[in-house]
């Protein structure tokens, strides 16, 4: 951890063992300054990074003070406890069923897995396409073949470095989206009836690519705060013929946690020492809360072994369906699976996008994005806060846009989702994030979404159905 982090991770802790009580003025900026012998920057990032956490405020000319908001907001999940064998996912129709659900444009979109389309350059992208796409060279259409546009994996190789991490446009394979990058991992790494190590709760787009594949999955426990149990991983290394290890080191989805940065360099020692790659996937690695990008496990990596998988669909451009992996020592294999799979990702919206990259916009595009998420979690947090039953433990991510809600352990997350659709609300049942349908009583909430009247509406609807069912699971 950093200076600052330590420094904001220690007041954090105090006023959550009540040390500092609701109201309270925290030291001055000068004061911590001088009782730490600490630089003004180091207290100052601190003190924003506690603001961003939502524990101080700071009252113009006044000073810093704790916020009662953290306090009365319900508690977060504890760890997962899968069981120890693998399994076969059979929830691929399952996840189908539900997805096909949300898709309507009039429900209230909490069960979406994308933030509103509103919050996104479209209009500007939409005339960088066209302009692009007029100046096209006609010969790149045939011969941007995979790895894809020198010019995007050189902007996307640009941006590791900014954060530190040294991936070159040689190892970039640029594919059609995320998800399209995962797959192409996967099936570059493993083969039918090979074990993969996930989280628990896992993305459904893993249980799919899993089922699909004819591969079985290990679940590892995992912690909303940081992650994967990396003594449990190692335990289930020696017991599991793992060929590979899937899984989200920032805002995991669906319970939004974040490994630090020491605990993402074990993670690749660990797998290293195992021989097994590791599919990164980070694709909300760009809505971070705090100050600075969190780095990913890839920066860890100096054997080729993790496969970074990344997109520009939650973002920068829904629906342009650019996406890439930086695959290290697995490179050339995942080319060849890409060319053999789609040929190749359209080639104007990789021009695009990759023309966008070199504006300066794009930060600032990022950080209103952020800034609007993270209100948005505000709110969103208020609202259970306020119409939720007592016993619902919610996550607090620090980037993203989704919320893991454990409810009251009597309630049925997946027949909630039916009478909420019934209620015109969307929301992803805990069930289609675990290959054995557990999480039952857990519901995932998207917060992507401007906060109007009609969300805030949706939200107490939606803490009604709680309550009666929870009643009616009392009576019964
Ligand atoms: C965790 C996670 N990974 C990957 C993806 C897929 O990303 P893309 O839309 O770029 O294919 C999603 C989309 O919902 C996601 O939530």
């Amino acid at each position: 951890m950093k200076r600052y982090e330590l420094i904001a991770r220690d007041i954090a802790a105090m006023i959550r063992n009540g040390g500092m009580s609701t109201g309270e003025r925290i030291p001055s900026m000068r004061q911590l300054r001088r009782d730490r012998g600490i630089s003004p920057g180091t207290v100052r990032r601190a003190y924003e990074l506690l603001q961003d956490r939502g524990y101080i405020e700071a009252l113009p000319r006044s000073g810093f003070y704790v916020t009662s908001f953290w306090q009365t907001a319900p508690p977060g999940p504890g760890i997962s406890q899968p069981v120890a064998r693998s399994t076969s996912p059979d929830v691929a129709e399952l996840i189908f069923l539900v997805l096909e659900a949300m898709r309507e444009r009039q429900l209230v979109p909490f069960g979406s897995a994308f933030p509103s389309p509103t919050l996104f350059p479209l209009a500007q992208l939409g005339r960088q396409l066209a302009e692009t796409a007029r100046e096209l060279d006609p010969w790149s259409t045939v011969e941007d073949l995979p790895p894809g546009s020198i010019a995007l994996r050189r902007q996307i190789a640009l941006r590791y470095q900014r954060f530190g991490v040294d991936v070159v446009p040689e190892e970039i394979i640029v594919t059609t989206g995320g998800l399209e990058a995962i797959n192409l991992s996967l099936r570059s790494v493993t083969r039918p009836g090979d074990v993969v190590a996930i989280e628990s709760p896992a993305f459904y787009g893993y249980l799919q690519a899993i089922e699909t594949y004819g591969l079985r999955a290990v679940e590892v426990p995992t912690h909303p705060g940081d992650g994967v149990d990396l003594d449990c991983l190692a335990g289930i290394l020696r017991r599991h013929p793992v060929r590979a290890c899937c899984l989200m080191t920032t805002f995991q989805n669906p319970v939004g946690a974040l490994m630090p940065d020491e605990k993402k360099n074990r993670l690749v020692k660990l797998l290293g020492t195992h021989e097994i790659p590791l599919i990164e996937d980070d694709v909300y690695s760009e809505l971070f809360f705090g100050t600075e990008r969190p780095r990913p496990a890839k920066a860890f990596d100096h054997k080729g072994m993790v496969l970074h998988c990344n997109s520009f669909s939650k973002c920068l451009a829904p629906g342009y369906r650019v996406g890439w992996v930086a695959a290290g020592r697995f490179a050339r294999t995942v080319e060849r699976r890409k060319a053999v799979s789609t040929i190749a990702t359209a080639v104007p919206v990789q021009e695009a996008i990759s023309a966008y990259l070199r504006r300066s916009a794009y930060e600032r595009h990022l950080r209103s994005l952020r800034r609007a998420l993270q209100e948005q979690q505000r709110c969103m947090l208020k609202s259970i806060q306020a119409h939720f039953p007592g016993g619902c433990r919610v996550t607090r991510p620090a980037g993203g846009y989704v919320l893991w809600v454990e409810l009251p352990p009597s309630i049925d997350g997946s027949q909630l989702h039916r009478t909420a659709i019934e209620r015109g609300i969307s929301l992803a049942p805990g069930t289609i994030f675990s290959p054995r349908r557990e999480f039952g009583h857990c519901i995932r909430l998207n917060y992507g979404y401007p906060w109007d009247a009609k969300l805030e509406g949706a939200m107490r609807t939606l803490g009604t159905l709680i309550c009666e069912s929870n009643a009616g699971s009392r009576q019964r």
